[in-house]
Formats: structure tokens, C-alpha cells, sequence
């Protein structure tokens, strides 16, 4: 997968700025052999991360967790009482993040909840209102997850999306041959959405995958 590219300028920024944990990089290794490197990079790790410690982010929800590698990445960042709620459809990806959570320093901190999130997102108590969402699940879910991240996210908080360019084809003015058009016009949406000034100060940064981050408005 792109994210995962290594060019001698990557492996620098990596290198300097970004350097994983031993379990990080044991999720991105186990992740590759199960062929299922699609989680963030590490540099896009850090980037969360940031957002985070920036931002004051106490309450973090996040959607698609797969080995569980960008959720440590953020968790790694959040203030005393703070707390990170993962969702993971798939029973597999679930078990796999499970067992890393468990191991790393942060698993007090980490709820996982298996199943589909656009039910279980809803059936999910945040008492404390939302900071932060990170969105990294079904692309054609996208419009959904921003309905509900609507509903419970505070003043200032944060929507992060990865994927935004809908690898590389969001910028097309029809959806290309080989693209799934809900997946397509889901993505279209969601960007459109958190383009909307009076809702959002916005911007994809460009990373190979695309990642939107928009701060919510007043
Ligand atoms: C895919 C999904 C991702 O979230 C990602 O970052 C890269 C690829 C995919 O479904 O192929
Ligand atoms: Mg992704």
C-alpha cells in the first residue's frame, strides 16, 4: 500500500520524527504479513498524535481500528482521565488489537468495541461529549459516521478522515470506470461536508492517502 512506500526521503522523516515503539512496529509487522498494511503511516501516527497533545483532546473516538495502530499512536496523548473508544467490525482485525492494546501502556485508557460502529456508535454512551473522531473505516460509510460524529462533537473539536482522495480519485468530476460509486460519491460528500465554512475550518492535508482534518465551529 502507499502509506507504507519507503523512499530514502520517507525513512529520514520516519527515522528523525517519527520513531515507533517496538509494539508499534510489531502491529505494522503483523499487519503486513496478514497483508493488511493499510492502517496510517507512522509519520501520519504522529501527526495524530499531535492533533491531539494540540489540541487538548480528551475524549477520542475512533473508527476502524484494525491492529489497533493509530489508536495507540493518539492515546499516547491524552491527558490524565482521558480516554479512547475503538470501534472494529471485524471479529479478526478486533482480536488482533485486543491483544496489542493489552500490551501496551495505554490499555486503561483504550475501550475497544466490536461491531458495526454506525449501530453501535449510537448505542455507545459519551457522556463527556467528543473532541476528537478519527474516521479510517468503509469509505461509503463516511457521510454516516460524520452524521453521528455531528450529533456528539464539541465546539473546537476535531474530524479527522483518512483516505480523503479516495485513492487518488476523489478529484475526478465522475466517479472512473473501476471506482465503486457509492464509495465515490460517500467521499465526495464527506469532504464537501467539512468544506462548509460556516460548519468547519477545513484542509485534506496530502498525504499519500489523503487525511482531512476540520476543526468544528462554534
Ligand atoms: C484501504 C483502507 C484504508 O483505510 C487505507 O488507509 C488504505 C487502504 C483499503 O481499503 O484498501
Ligand atoms: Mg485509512
Amino acid at each position: 500500500m502507499r502509506s507504507n512506500d519507503q523512499s530514502p526521503m520517507q525513512d529520514y522523516i520516519r527515522t528523525l520524527y517519527a520513531p515507533e515503539s517496538d509494539l508499534l512496529r510489531e502491529i505494522r509487522e503483523v499487519l503486513a504479513e496478514r497483508r493488511l498494511s493499510i492502517h496510517v503511516s507512522p509519520e501520519e501516527g504522529k501527526l495524530l498524535q499531535m492533533l491531539v497533545r494540540l489540541s487538548g483532546t480528551k475524549q477520542i473516538v475512533e473508527i476502524g481500528t484494525l491492529g489497533g495502530y493509530s489508536a495507540l499512536w493518539m492515546a499516547a496523548a491524552l491527558p490524565e482521565g482521558g480516554h479512547l473508544t475503538t470501534f472494529e467490525r471485524s471479529a479478526n482485525h478486533a482480536a488482533l488489537a485486543r491483544d496489542f492494546i493489552a500490551r501496551s501502556p495505554y490499555k486503561d485508557r483504550i475501550t475497544l468495541i466490536e461491531g458495526d460502529a454506525h449501530a453501535a456508535l449510537r448505542s455507545t454512551p459519551f457522556a463527556q461529549g467528543v473532541d476528537l473522531v478519527f474516521i479510517d473505516a468503509e469509505k461509503a460509510g463516511y457521510p454516516d459516521y460524520l452524521d453521528w460524529a455531528e450529533t456528539l462533537l464539541k465546539p473546537g473539536g476535531l474530524v479527522v478522515g483518512d483516505n480523503t482522495k479516495l485513492f487518488g480519485t476523489v478529484c475526478e468530476e465522475t466517479p472512473p470506470a473501476k471506482t465503486d460509486e457509492e464509495m465515490w460519491n460517500a467521499m465526495r460528500a464527506f469532504n464537501q461536508r467539512l468544506a462548509d465554512t460556516s460548519k468547519y475550518e477545513a484542509l485534506m492535508l496530502p498525504t499519500g492517502e489523503g487525511m482531512t482534518v476540520a476543526i468544528r465551529k462554534p
